[in-house]
């Protein structure tokens, strides 16, 4: 079974395999991380029983008390509800968690080594784990975003560790498409479920195990594994791309006095475009894009091909901090000494994730030239202080504005676009406004009397 299966929404209730496999199914996911909750709380939502397990004892802890250790809206209630209806516990004991498993997930970190590539160090650890702990049959599914040809390496980790068991073993790539922010949303209502598998035994338990999503008409792809791998990296990097496209883009129209904002409409309502993703701005930061653009060229050369269009995606969007930089630099000549004020740190809005986060790139940017950057987001400000040294927090928008000689808005967060201009401009020292997720009106910024700085579009004329 190595081509593409096509789309599909049905199941077929007279095939043998499937009859088998009980309606609730037993289930284990390994990482309780961003991908690994959601997806335990979700499976745990859909009736299955799921045990989540994590070496860290101290995310557990926090889980058992019914508390997810990241922000992520309606995580907490779904996450309270598996556990008040039994079907959601957590553990950092491997036996506990895997005993009498039907499905493994393993949702473990894939970070970026020096180099680029993904490093899989905790992928081969959960897997040996798993196949430690394994008493018959039983299907691993790859959640993780791993390179093409992972499942492979799986199927020989298992093999090594227990010859005994390898017939009864099927590896099934599953790969997420949660988007920090709504992640919840995507994996209750996903836009499509892809399985990668190479046996019907597989991916009839992925169709089981996903039911009551595929009754609900969530479209199913089904392909080969080392596809659905791919598929992956490709929907990332062709994502990330738009990004840098737009905000390329932006940079043209800087130059020719257009409106990228405007463009972005035109482009989009072009049904072959699309209308997403289309925003200039700070750029893309997170987990995902930065470390996988690169991990997917480096999978490229190493089978043979030179990706270039991936390396031009990453300059474009390391190049915007920069641009926002000299644009700061223009308003206020020099930069030692000023106070630059950032709204929102998180890498995007509605998330305290600030992991490759363009607003954390800016203010260390900012910082070494000298300026006193001080910042505010309504759920990141402690883990960006964290990590970068020198970051001063502030409360809020308006706390942060004090007295600073330039305003920066970096993450789109609804609190932002509620403020009140006037009685912003009126705590800073110079009104200088860099608008850099384009959400302002510029002529509503003009009339509150900022100077106002927007990403790849032209002032009004007043
Ligand atoms: C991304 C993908 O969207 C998910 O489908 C995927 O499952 C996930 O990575 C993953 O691999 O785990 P995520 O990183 O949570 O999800 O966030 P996105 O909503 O994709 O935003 C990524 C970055 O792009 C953010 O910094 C955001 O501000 C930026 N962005 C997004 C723009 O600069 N412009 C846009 O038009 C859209």
């Amino acid at each position: 079974m190595s081509e593409t299966r096509g789309v599909s929404t049905i199941q077929d209730p007279s095939n043998e395999a499937a009859a088998d496999v009980p309606d609730s199914l037993c289930v284990t996911v390994v990482g309780a991380g961003h991908v690994g909750l959601v997806t335990a709380a979700t499976l745990a939502s859909m009736g299955h029983e799921v045990r989540a397990l994590d070496a860290d004892a101290e995310k557990i802890r926090s889980l058992e008390a019914g508390t997810p250790w990241f922000f992520e809206p309606g995580l907490e209630e779904l996450v309270r509800r598996g556990m008040d209806e039994g079907r959601l516990t957590f553990t950092t004991e491997g036996a506990i968690a895997l005993a009498g498993a039907d499905i493994v997930f393993v949702c473990v970190g894939t970070p970026a080594r020096e180099n680029g590539d993904a490093n899989l160090l905790a992928v081969e650890a959960a897997t040996v784990d798993i196949a430690r702990h394994a008493r018959g049959r039983l299907v691993i599914v790859e959640k993780s975003t791993v390179p093409a040809g992972t499942s492979t390496r799986i199927r020989q980790t298992v093999a090594r560790e227990r010859p005994d068991l390898i017939d009864q073993i099927e590896v099934v790539s599953n790969p997420e498409f949660l988007r920090e922010g709504s992640a919840v949303e995507d994996s209750l209502m996903p836009e499509r479920i892809l399985i990668g598998a190479e046996s019907e035994v597989g991916l009839q338990m992925m169709r089981r195990l996903y039911a009551s999503l595929l009754e609900r008409g969530v479209p199913l792809i089904e392909t080969d594994i080392v596809t659905a791998e791919l598929a992956k990296h490709a929907c990332n990097a062709f994502l990330a791309l738009k990004i840098s496209y737009m905000n390329a883009l932006a940079r043209v129209c800087e130059r020719a006095g257009a409106d990228v904002v405007s463009i972005g409409e035109v482009m989009g309502s072009d049904a072959r475009i699309g209308p997403h993703f289309l925003s200039a701005g700070l750029g893309f930061g997170g987990f995902c894009f930065p470390k996988d653009l690169v991990a997917f060229e480096r999978l490229a050369e190493s089978l043979g091909y030179e990706f270039s269009l991936l390396r031009e995606v990453t300059r474009i969007n390391d190049e915007v901090i920069a641009v926002t930089r000299e644009k700061i630099r223009e308003a206020l000549w020099n930069l030692e000494g000023k106070r630059i004020a950032l709204l929102g740190l998180s890498f995007k809005p509605d998330t305290d994730d600030v992991r490759f986060s363009p607003a954390l790139k800016l203010a260390s940017t900012l910082l070494a030239e000298g300026a006193h950057v001080v910042g505010c987001d309504p759920e990141a400000s402690h883990a960006a202080k964290e990590e970068v040294d020198g970051l001063e927090i502030a409360p809020d928008a308006y706390e942060a504005a004090r007295g600073a000689h330039c305003v920066v808005l970096c993450t789109e967060w609804e609190e932002f676009t509620r403020l009140d201009l006037n009685r912003l401009r009126e705590s800073t020292a110079y009104p200088v406004f860099v608008d850099g997720r384009n959400v302002f009106d510029p002529l509503a910024m003009t009339e509150a009397g900022f100077a106002y700085i927007p990403t790849g579009r032209p002032l009004p004329k007043v």
